[in-house]
């Protein structure tokens, strides 16, 4: 009789991969891929670009070409992440946000492949803060909505799948002017032609997109299923952000005024939706160093 081996060199999917997130998971991946017996990443986006799987998930065409590549790990970032724009579009937002999960959790089922979901700390209306992996989830706008049940479509696929819900993130592997939280407060900061107020009451844990990373990469390696939190440890606003990368760069501040109340929205934001991290840290993950260190490194180093 053979024994037939399990194969050891496996082929990652990256939805996504152009994008903040995606764009350092990638990049990751590729530094870990023999330790880890990657031997290939398929990178998708959605506009045409080379060396990407160029394709639009809302579409069900689309999905079934992802599906027809080979691949055995895939880590879906690919997603309508911007809450004004998915409650402009609602259907496309589920089209994207919770069906094309739902699709991909399903095919990686099937073929007994492993799926790692990003999802949000919006699936929590900031209410009853702080959040555990165990808390009631109660999303205030379609993108958290949509986030969620893109969560629970992957979990009923597969409770092998993963999911890892994420705050506000930052990062520049895909450049500046994909994360808005750096570009807007030095876009704002370097107009000192007139007042910026920025909203000093909703609460962000800012959350450095390599952190996640190796958030995904550490979940990745003990096959972890179920749902995870990754999250920055400093509690900041909009206002005390730009601030505090005015002080860091050395720019002029004194435009930038605060707001006492939440900037007028089409979309709700919850005012504190904070995640803990325990069980990702029992897990091995460690605490990340302070904001404002990660800020001088990314922005001066
Ligand atoms: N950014 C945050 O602060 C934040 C906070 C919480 C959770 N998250 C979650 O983290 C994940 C990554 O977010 P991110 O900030 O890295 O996003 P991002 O920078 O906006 O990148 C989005 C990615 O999705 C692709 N995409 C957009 N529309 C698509 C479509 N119709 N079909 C296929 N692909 C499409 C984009 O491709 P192109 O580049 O070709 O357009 C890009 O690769 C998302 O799941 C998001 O929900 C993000």
């Amino acid at each position: 009789m053979t024994i037939k081996r399990l194969p050891i060199i496996q082929r990652a999917l990256v939805t996504g991969a152009s994008g903040m997130l995606g764009s350092e998971i990638v990049s990751l991946l590729a530094r870990k891929k023999d330790s880890l017996g990657i031997s290939d990443i398929l990178k998708h986006r959605h506009r045409p670009a080379e060396g990407f799987l160029s394709l639009d998930l809302k579409k069900r065409s689309d999905l079934k070409r992802l599906a027809e590549f080979d691949w055995d790990v895939v880590i879906h970032t690919a997603a309508n992440r911007d809450p004004d724009s998915c409650a402009d579009n609602p259907e496309e937002a589920e089209a994207l946000n919770h069906q094309a999960t739902a699709f991909l959790a399903e095919t990686a089922a099937k073929r007994g492949a492993y799926m790692i979901y990003i999802s949000t700390d919006y699936v929590f209306s900031g209410n009853n803060p702080p959040y555990t992996e165990e808390s009631p989830t109660d999303p205030i706008n379609i993108y958290g909505k949509t986030k969620l049940a893109g969560e629970r479509a992957l979990l009923a696929a597969s409770p092998g799948h993963c999911a890892l819900r994420v705050p506000f993130l930052y990062g520049i592997k895909a450049g500046i002017e994909r994360a808005p939280m750096l570009y807007g407060s030095i876009k704002a900061l370097k107009d000192a032609s007139k007042d910026y107020f920025l909203d000093d009451v909703g609460v962000r844990y800012p959350t450095f997109t390599g952190d996640v990373a190796d958030a995904v990469i550490l979940l990745l390696e003990k096959r972890a299923s179920g749902i995870y939190h990754c999250s920055g440890e400093d509690k900041m606003t909009k206002y005390s952000i730009a601030k505090l990368i005015g002080d860091i760069l050395n720019l002029p501040s004194d435009h930038i005024k605060p707001l006492d109340k939440p900037a007028p929205t089409k979309a709700a934001r919850p005012l504190d939706s904070h995640i803990l991290t325990d069980k990702l840290k029992q897990l091995g993950w460690n605490t990340p160093p302070p904001f404002s260190e990660r800020i001088e490194n990314l922005l001066k180093g």
